[in-house]
């Protein structure tokens, strides 16, 4: 067995993460943490039901290298090892997702082994001192669920709901915080619309059909969340950006407000206010989803927290069509692995534009923020600084977001470790963590020891 290069904090030659001395960041209830989900970490594929990315990974052109989440970080071996990287960093929480399929049978039964992966999980982050935030959903919906039309059939959004039913009765309030979808815009959009994810269909009416189903399914997990996890945080996590228009047209104009309502609120609407936003208007009816009647009450279940996963911003001209479609990054912006623009104002701009836009935003949880970067080893380390940097300004940019009265308690960097990026495969490297593939060592980067280093110095007051 491996062991993990257990790096010493040494303040002289590491880059440091910092926050203003009077940083709502720093004041002893507000959490930081590191986030996974399950199907880009675990492995273990043979232990659990397949998965629709299961399925799409094996369609030849769908992931860059052509790999898969058979083996990933090889998490469900090494948990207890990952747990204990988290101790080293100091983080005061672990966000990661539970695979359904690893608990529930192709046959509706529960797997014993399966679940109890994640009450032992839930058990050793109590004893490490770590606040287990569980998801229920991260996009791996099981291949059994999607041989009966997964989200597009209604009946999946019932047995989502049996399914948090089965993991709140038996994780309850060891759980501090239950989030039941992560980014339903990507299963929906990226999954059904532009056909990037799985299940990799491409068709308007369906991408918001399946929308319609997720966010059914939230409400209906919501009522059982709360009765058996009864002291638990609960709610979803979106994905949230700012979208500006390309130029001062008019036409322009109207499209960045079409793509703020499509992407932002067609998720964040119908849970704060039980409609969905005006640009849904502008659809022929063959176009809309089925909505049943009492569907938006149920969506509407109070929430205790809403998480933003922030990354970049977007930019948007209108079509001659009337919609809007995206455009490249400026030509002099600065870009991650990903080809996304490093835009950390971005973060403030979305947080203090919703928190204006809603009276009645729950606070807010950044669930997710990070960068890929073409990091690599080097004499035992990993110089990531444009990580560090990135991690910098948009500390600074939530920062200044609670400055300006959005009420924010918390902050989980993206990712704890490098892992399976979906349609990306291994290509890009998210982590504060590294991972060799091959032998599955794990290496702390730069911006590791950084979020380290802030961790133990923000109660400070210098
Ligand atoms: C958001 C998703 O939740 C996560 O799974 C993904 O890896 C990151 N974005 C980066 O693309």
């Amino acid at each position: 067995m491996t062991t993990n290069k257990v790096i010493k904090l040494n303040s002289a030659n590491t880059p440091h993460l910092a926050l203003p001395a009077d940083s709502r960041l720093r004041e002893a209830d507000f959490i930081f943490g590191v986030a996974t989900s399950a199907f880009q970490i675990e492995g273990g594929a043979e232990t659990r039901e397949s998965s629709i990315w299961d399925d799409f990974c094996q369609q030849p052109g769908r992931i860059k290298d052509g790999s898969d989440g058979i083996v990933a970080c090889a998490h469900v071996e090494r948990w207890q090892e990952d747990i204990e990287l988290m101790q080293q960093l100091g983080v005061d929480a672990y966000r990661f997702s539970i695979a359904w399929g690893r608990v529930i049978r192709a046959d509706g039964s529960v797997n014993p082994d399966g679940l109890g992966f994640y009450q032992a999980l839930v058990a050793q982050l109590n004893n490490a001192g770590i606040k287990p935030f569980v998801t229920l959903y991260h996009w791996d919906l099981p291949s059994y669920l999607q041989a009966q039309g997964g989200w597009l059939n209604r009946q999946t959004a019932y047995a989502f709901a049996s399914y948090a039913e089965v993991i709140a009765k038996a994780l309850g309030d060891k759980v501090y915080s239950y989030t039941t979808l992560n980014e339903p815009f990507c299963s929906a959009y990226l999954g059904y619309e532009v056909g990037i994810h799985a299940p990799g269909e491409s068709c308007q009416k369906q991408g918001r059909q399946v929308a319609h189903h997720l966010l059914l399914a939230h409400g209906l997990a919501m009522t059982h969340l709360r009765t058996h996890a009864p002291k638990a945080q609960h709610g979803i996590v979106l994905n949230c950006s700012p979208f500006h228009a390309a130029s001062a047209s008019p036409l322009d104009e109207k499209a960045a407000q079409q793509a703020h309502e499509y992407h932002n609120l067609w998720y964040l609407q119908p849970l704060l206010t039980g409609h969905y936003p005006k640009v849904m208007e502008q659809f022929n009816r063959a176009n809309l989803p089925e909505i049943k009647p009492g569907d938006l009450t149920i969506i509407q279940q109070p929430l205790d927290f809403i998480g933003i996963n922030y990354y970049t911003r977007h930019i948007v001209q209108a079509t001659p069509s009337g919609w809007f479609e995206e455009l490249p990054a400026p030509v002099d912006a600065e870009l991650t692995a990903m080809g996304w623009e490093v835009y950390p104002q971005g973060l403030t701009e979305i947080l203090m534009r919703l928190d204006q836009e809603f009276a009645n935003l729950p606070p807010i949880l950044i669930t997710e923020n990070g960068a890929a970067f073409a990091d690599a080893v080097s004499s035992g380390t990993v110089a990531d600084l444009d990580r560090i940097r990135y991690f910098q300004s948009h500390l600074n940019a939530v920062d200044q977001a609670a400055r300006n009265s959005v009420k924010i308690n918390g902050y989980f960097a993206w990712s704890l470790l490098d892992n399976f990026e979906w349609a990306e495969g291994y290509t890009k490297r998210f982590g504060l963590v590294y991972v060799d593939f091959t032998t599955q060592q794990r290496v702390l980067k730069q911006s590791a020891l950084a979020y380290q280093q802030l961790l133990q110095s923000r109660h400070n007051q210098s």
